[in-house]
Formats: structure tokens, C-alpha cells, sequence
């Protein structure tokens, strides 16, 4: 048996990359700016992004994996995700050009095999990430599977609704980071991932509904999930401080108050969740931990 063969981004998306990747200025990436913050900010969502397939171990085995609704979506998510990353990792790479020159930093050329060493590096970053997580981070899964046997429905019902909680969070984040960065090539990049995050919300906010309306033993296991296992997308992977700082740029101005509550309040129209507070509560945490 030879060794793995190491797979490019030709292989792993090159001509099936959705339509908007050929229409970004990927060439102008280094010529405008970016605040400490801003930059932090993307290289966390970067890092969110590649860790998304993990999420869908948790569901591995589960009854709901015989509708072909669910499993279709999860395979269009999943691929999507892998854009997201993959685009985000390539602006970041872009960007580090400006360390060359910041007055007069050169032009990123994708097509250039010695300047696109994003996606072994990507790779290399994930696998890295991955061998770097907790014990429960790891085997976690086999003990929702097991979960799921007994609980059934109401397990479905919070994966979605945790699911959603974190996809609108998500989208609202990417809105957040293009108006603050300012950065022109950023804001074409988000202006096509927001529109994918905001419908991975809709199919994930149907699935939760559809068993918290019929189950009321679904109600309230996903009320205690809800409340005891949901943190801002991406902790638990990452350290705290570092979802805390991205939370705090997020929704840190005066402004960005009402942003959180609106978000907050459509996820309490989810039946059975109606006193939840988690996003209002995790970003008052991170405002004070930042
Ligand atoms: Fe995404
Ligand atoms: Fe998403």
C-alpha cells in the first residue's frame, strides 16, 4: 500500500468551485486594507468553516438519515461549507501578500501555482486542528448516536435547532464582518457566502420545526439543549478568548445591541424555545471577556 495521494484544490473543487468563485477580483485582494480585528475576525470563520463536516458526525446513524430531504441537504451544506473555506482561505493568503509591500503590495494571481499554496496549506491547517481537539471533541459523536437512539425525534429536533441557532449566527456575523472591514474584494466574497448560510438557516430552521410541532417531548430536550450545549459557533474547537474577541467585534458596538436581540428573538420563535436567551447571553459574556 503506497501512501495517500495528496490531493490539490484541482481535485478537490477546482471545476465543480460555484459560479461566483470565477467573478471575484481574487487579483485585488492585497490592495486594500484591513483592521488587526477584521483580519482576526475572517481567519476564526476561516477556521469555523473547515471544521464544519465534523458537526455532521453527530447525526451519523440516526433515523432521520433515511429521508433523502435531509440527506440531500446535508451533502449540498456540506459542499458549500468547503467553498466557504476554501474561499476564505485564498483571500488570507491574498491578503499576507501585503506583508511583502504594504504600499505597493503585488497582485494576487490565483492561476499561479507558486503564489496558490493556499489549499496544501489549508489542508495541512485542518489536519492539524483536528488532531488537536479534546477527547470529547473527538468521540463525542458515539455518545450522540447513542443519544439519538433513545431520544429519536427530540434529537433531531435540537441538531436542528442548534443548527439554526448557528447558521443564523453565522450569516449575521459574515453581514457584520463585510460592513466593518470595508474591504471591497471581502465584501463580493461574503455578498455570495451570505446568501448560502442564510438558506442552510431556512432548511435547518424547518427540520427543528417540523419535530418540535409534533413532539412535545421534543420541546423541552431541546429547551435544556439549547440552554446547556450551545456556544457561539466554532468554541469548544477553538479557545474561548478567541470566539470572545470575535463575538465582541461582531456585536460589540452600541448599535449592534438591537442586531442581537433581533436574532435572538426570531430563535425564540421556535416553539417550546420561547424564553431563550443564549445570544443576548453569550454576547454580554464575550463584551465583558474581550
Ligand atoms: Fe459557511
Ligand atoms: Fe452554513
Amino acid at each position: 500500500m503506497g501512501s495517500r495521494p495528496e490531493f490539490g484544490e484541482s481535485h478537490i473543487i477546482g471545476s465543480n468551485a460555484p459560479d461566483w468563485f470565477h467573478k471575484i477580483n481574487w487579483q485585488d485582494i492585497p490592495q486594500y486594507p484591513l483592521s488587526k480585528d477584521a483580519l482576526f475576525c475572517l481567519e476564526y470563520m476561516r477556521d469555523v468553516e473547515g471544521h464544519t463536516p465534523w458537526y455532521k458526525r453527530h447525526l451519523m446513524g440516526h433515523v432521520a438519515m433515511k429521508d433523502p430531504n435531509i440527506t440531500d441537504f446535508l451533502g449540498l451544506w456540506e459542499f458549500q461549507e468547503l467553498s466557504h473555506d476554501i474561499a476564505l482561505s485564498r483571500f488570507v493568503e491574498g491578503y499576507r501578500l501585503r506583508d511583502i509591500n504594504p504600499q505597493n503590495p503585488p497582485a494576487f494571481d490565483v492561476h499561479d501555482p507558486l503564489q496558490l499554496s493556499s489549499e496544501k496549506s489549508r489542508l495541512e491547517r485542518i489536519k492539524q486542528q483536528r488532531e488537536e481537539l479534546s477527547f470529547w471533541q473527538k468521540h463525542g459523536w458515539m455518545a450522540s448516536i447513542l443519544i439519538a437512539s433513545i431520544t429519536k425525534e427530540a434529537f433531531l429536533a435540537a441538531y436542528g435547532t442548534i443548527g439554526a441557532i448557528n447558521e443564523l449566527t453565522t450569516k449575521t456575523g459574515y453581514v457584520q464582518l463585510s460592513k466593518k472591514a470595508k474591504h471591497p474584494v471581502l465584501t463580493e466574497i461574503l455578498d455570495n457566502i451570505i446568501p448560502d448560510e442564510s438558506n442552510h438557516y431556512a432548511r435547518y430552521k424547518e427540520i427543528a420545526e417540523a419535530s418540535l410541532t409534533k413532539n412535545p417531548k421534543a420541546k423541552a430536550f431541546t429547551r435544556f439543549a439549547a440552554k446547556h450545549y450551545w456556544s457561539p459557533v466554532g468554541e469548544g474547537f477553538q479557545p474561548s478568548p478567541r470566539t470572545n474577541r470575535v463575538v465582541a467585534y461582531i456585536f460589540g458596538d452600541e448599535e449592534d445591541r438591537a442586531l442581537a436581540e433581533r436574532i435572538n428573538n426570531q430563535i425564540a420563535e421556535f416553539p417550546g424555545l420561547e424564553n431563550f436567551t443564549g445570544i443576548i447571553d453569550q454576547v454580554e459574556k464575550a463584551k465583558k471577556a474581550a
